[in-house]
């Protein structure tokens, strides 16, 4: 993702949110221009932007497109409002797409209906932009020293430049090494239903030169038992007060298989991702999206009509499987409510 020549993830342009859209990827790389609240929800809706930090930094310049240079400010405030509420039924697991739209409904609420607020809200989301590169790179650094003694690293769905404002989380680490010289190459899960492991992380890591090699979700057992692996390390897009994370379905077999195979388990994820109002992992909201999605393959029915299927998109890893979170603050190793919270929030 340090190409200079592939357009950015995200960015606001002449009043418009500029998306890479995702859902084309890998045949296709092409933006989606918006300019209307409504269009920003629709595409974190549909995915073309996804990804717990990425979905908060899209929904900040969403709630900018709700205050128009021609309203009056009464009109732009009550809309800045509006959209806050709107874009937050969006999507419901990732937790950085309420702490993104706390942040701007704080900013509104400071400045009201004034001629300021345009601006104020647009600096917001800026802020929130300028941090999440912040974060990225402190994590790539962090985890980066966590695996150093790493050459191949099993990852799933994305947690990289595609996730975020650039480099990821779970493959910023990766980004670092591979930079430094040291032989670092993945094995990306494909991760079913939509493959963001198969088209997103494979394209970003082949981008940057980082050897990666696909696998179906159901080989990593076998190429643990191999000896094949050095470690797990994943994204987040919730993580509970006790150090429970949620992250996309498939993650949690993972980090079983990983413990029996004595192999480190590993989640990076920014402050943003972490919700100390929720004690334990098994409440945080799963988000069930469609039917076609896992019983539809290219326009194919993959499943019999009538047929029940479930699709949850987020499963929860205990925090008794994870050995480290890495943040962009530091590491803690063995998670758990008195740690996260020293280093989290200090009093
Ligand atoms: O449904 P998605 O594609 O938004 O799910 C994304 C993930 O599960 C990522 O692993 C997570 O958001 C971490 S992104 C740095």
């Amino acid at each position: 993702m340090s190409n200079t020549t592939t357009p950015a993830t995200l960015a606001f342009e002449q009043d418009q949110l500029v998306l890479i859209d995702q859902t084309k990827l890998p045949g296709q790389l092409v933006t989606l221009r918006c300019s209307t609240v409504p269009q920003v929800h629709d595409a974190i809706r549909r995915l073309v932007v996804r990804g717990a930090p990425a979905i908060g930094i899209a929904a900040a310049y969403g709630v900018c497109l709700a205050a128009t240079p021609g309203g009056s400010p009464e009109h732009n405030y009550r809309s800045v409002l509006e959209a806050v509420s709107e874009l937050a039924t969006s999507r419901p697991t990732a937790v950085n797409l309420f702490w993104a739209l706390d942040r701007m409904k704080r900013v509104a609420e400071k400045h009201g209906a004034t001629d300021n607020l345009r601006l104020a809200l647009l600096a917001e989301a800026q802020q929130i932009h300028q941090e999440d590169r912040q974060m990225c790179q402190r994590i790539g650094e962090h985890g980066a020293e966590l695996l150093a003694h790493c050459h191949r690293v099993v990852t799933h769905c994305n947690a990289g430049g595609l996730a975020t404002s650039v480099w990821g989380t779970a493959l910023a680490p990766i980004y670092h090494l591979h930079a430094s010289g040291h032989p670092i190459e993945v094995f990306a899960d494909e991760t079913r239903p939509l493959l963001q492991g198969a088209r997103l992380t494979a394209w970003e890591l082949t981008q940057a030169g980082v050897p990666v090699t696909v696998m179906t979700d159901s080989m990593a057992g076998s190429l643990m038992q191999t000896g094949t692996v050095d470690a797990v390390i994943v994204g987040a897009d919730r993580i509970a007060a006790n150090g429970d994370v949620a992250n996309k379905i498939g993650t949690y077999p993972l980090a079983v298989l990983a413990r029996h195979h004595q192999i480190p388990f590993y989640v990076a994820a920014p402050s943003s991702t972490f919700d100390f109002s929720l004690q334990l992992g098994s409440r945080i909201p799963i988000e069930q999206r469609a039917r076609e999605e896992v019983a539809g393959a290219e326009g194919l029915e993959t499943v019999p009509a009538g047929v029940q299927v479930i699709n949850p998109a987020f499963d929860v890893t205990p925090a008794e499987l994870v050995d480290a979170i890495i943040t962009e603050k530091g590491v803690v190793t063995t998670p758990n409510r008195e740690k996260l919270e020293q280093l989290l929030c200090p009093s």
